[in-house]
């Protein structure tokens, strides 16, 4: 048996245990539990303590990510060692925001050069001196899908307060209904369009591209419309055939996956509408729970206790799904970036080497924020037959004066996490059925339907204000455990070769739409274009 093998091993034997999944006993039997499963970085705490990691547990946790190479792994990526081994790159995402040795350093001076570009671009907008055709910018809309857009996207939602220098929209979706909705609220003439693709190659994208520019032209002329547009790009032979002139491109290199990009180039949107130095703020909240991640000990590295935390779930506990409900509203989209960067990262189903797994990988990741999911998939969490382990985000303070609701927001986000711990047991829910004079029959008819089981794991992420800083270290620290799991797991967390398909078959797809016939296909993929085809023309 090798190492990790044996490390492994011996994590299934403690989760084959009896009671391995209970957390209560665990509180009942250290009362200083939450003293010793919590820890603090980059101006975040993570508690793990309502999940049933015991003592030896995370001792065989730590054992494994020993074994099967978690810091070494950390220590290649920082390096700007090929980690990327199908598509023979570096993941260098760190050297975004700050300097990284070896490789890394190289990588770190480029991506301060192309900042230094999108800061004096910035200041130019804000001061007015770079415009659209009627004046000043007012508005940026961002093209872009997938990690050229959830992470913008995300931020903005989260950062952008009344008064900031520009307003930003995001455009993702080929389906054009997404474009009617942004469309009515900008002025082509004050409307600075940036595309965002790191391949400039994404259909999606491309097809927005040209119906934003075919808008702007038919206002503007074309001469006046090329001159708001702007790439943020690897692919600059793409954007110059695009017509977007090379002092309006700002590249980014392959060694920045898509997901982990929106500290490069693709968070032009968020320096152009948050201001400079907030979007500087982003980056060095990062760049905190980098040289945390780097740093800390792995007993006490937070991004490397959540990757060990969802091992215990996913691969001790046999919990493949986990749902993330930050208490903030102004994180709507966090659990949409998190599907994309966890998802695209972890689901996979073959090793570095090619061979399949021998265990499961990325859980499902869904979301929504408190208190909106505990009136929607939280009866599940609660009462369904397997547990849903839970992130909690709750936010300290809030930016606005209504303590009241924010008081109202912690309770039942802190109240969630502990009904899940608790549950409530029959002879709780039998005596308040008596108390409130419930008949004999009526309490055995609903006892069963009333009972919460209890010891459901959930982790709490706490941060004191929803600032860039704070959101940044945030991100980061989601980033670092994809990768830690990613060398856990011992599969690639930087390619995404399972999109590709769907992409190749959408070709034949759309020349049969264009063209009204019906190709070759499975029976219900061609009874369904028939109908299409059918119901196109009624
Ligand atoms: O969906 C696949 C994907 O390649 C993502 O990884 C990426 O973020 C997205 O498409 C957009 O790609 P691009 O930035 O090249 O347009």
């Amino acid at each position: 048996m090798t190492e990790p093998e044996r490390a492994w091993a011996e994590l299934a034997a403690l989760a084959a245990a009896p009671g391995a999944a209970a957390i209560r006993p665990l509180f009942a039997a250290d009362p200083a539990r939450f003293a010793r499963f919590h820890r603090e970085a980059a101006g975040l705490l993570l508690d793990i303590s309502k999940t049933a990691i015991s003592e030896a547990v995370l001792q065989a946790l730590l054992a494994l990510a020993r074994a099967a190479g978690g810091e070494a792994a950390r220590d290649a990526m920082a390096r700007g060692e090929v980690v990327n081994v199908t598509e023979r790159r570096a993941a260098l995402h760190m050297a975004l925001r700050g300097p990284l040795p070896g490789a890394g350093a190289a990588a770190h001076d480029e991506a301060m050069a192309v900042l230094a570009r999108m800061r004096a671009f910035t200041e130019e907008v804000q001061a007015g001196r770079i415009g659209g055709a009627g004046g000043r910018f007012t508005d940026v809309l961002n093209i872009g899908i997938g990690g050229s857009d959830l992470g913008p996207a995300m931020v903005a939602r989260a950062l952008a307060r009344p008064g900031d220098p520009l307003r930003a929209h995001y455009l993702a979706n080929v389906d054009a209904h997404a474009w009617e909705a942004i469309r009515p609220g900008l002025n082509p003439a004050t409307t600075l369009v940036l595309v965002a693709s790191k391949t400039f190659t994404t259909q999606e994208t491309m097809a927005n591209a040209r119906l934003v520019r075919g808008w702007m032209e038919a206002a503007l002329g074309a001469e006046a419309a090329a001159a708001q547009f702007a790439a943020l790009s690897t692919n600059l032979a793409a954007t110059a055939a695009f017509g977007i002139a090379e002092d309006r491109v700002f590249p980014f290199r392959d060694w920045v996956g898509g997901r982990f990009s929106l500290w490069s180039a693709i968070g032009l949107s968020l320096a152009l509408s948050l201001g400079w130095d907030r979007f500087a703020a982003l980056l060095e909240g990062a760049r905190a729970m980098d040289a945390h991640f780097l740093a800390a000990p792995p007993a006490d590295n937070l991004p490397i206790l959540l990757a060990l935390t969802e091992v215990w779930h996913v691969n001790g506990l046999g919990l493949d799904r986990r749902a993330v409900l930050p208490y903030d509203e102004r994180l709507a989209r966090l659990p949409a970036h998190l599907q994309q960067l966890e998802m695209e990262s972890l689901g996979k189903g073959v090793t570095l080497a090619g061979a399949p797994v021998a265990r499961a990988t990325g859980p499902v990741v869904f979301g929504e924020p408190g208190t909106n999911a505990q009136h929607s998939f939280m009866q599940l969490v609660h009462q369904g037959p397997r547990p849903v382990p839970v992130d909690f985000i709750l936010v300290a303070r809030p930016d606005h004066g209504h303590a009241g609701n924010h008081r109202i927001l912690l309770a039942h986000g802190l109240a969630q996490a502990e009904a899940l711990l608790m549950g409530r047991e029959a002879a709780a829910v039998e005596a308040e059925m008596r108390a409130a004079g419930l008949p004999e029959a009526e309490i055995a008819r609903l006892l069963p339907h009333r009972v919460f089981p209890g010891d459901r794991p959930s982790v709490t992420i706490l941060l004191p204000r929803l600032d860039a800083r704070h959101l940044g270290a945030l991100i980061a620290l989601y980033e670092h455990k994809v990768a830690v799991l990613g060398a856990l797991w011992g599969i690639n967390p930087f390619d995404q070769w399972g999109v590709e398909l769907g992409k190749v078959m959408a070709g034949p797809l759309l020349r049969a739409l264009e063209g009204g016939h019906v190709g070759a296909h499975d029976s219900s993929t061609a009874g369904l274009m028939e109908a299409l085809l059918r119901l196109q023309t009624e």
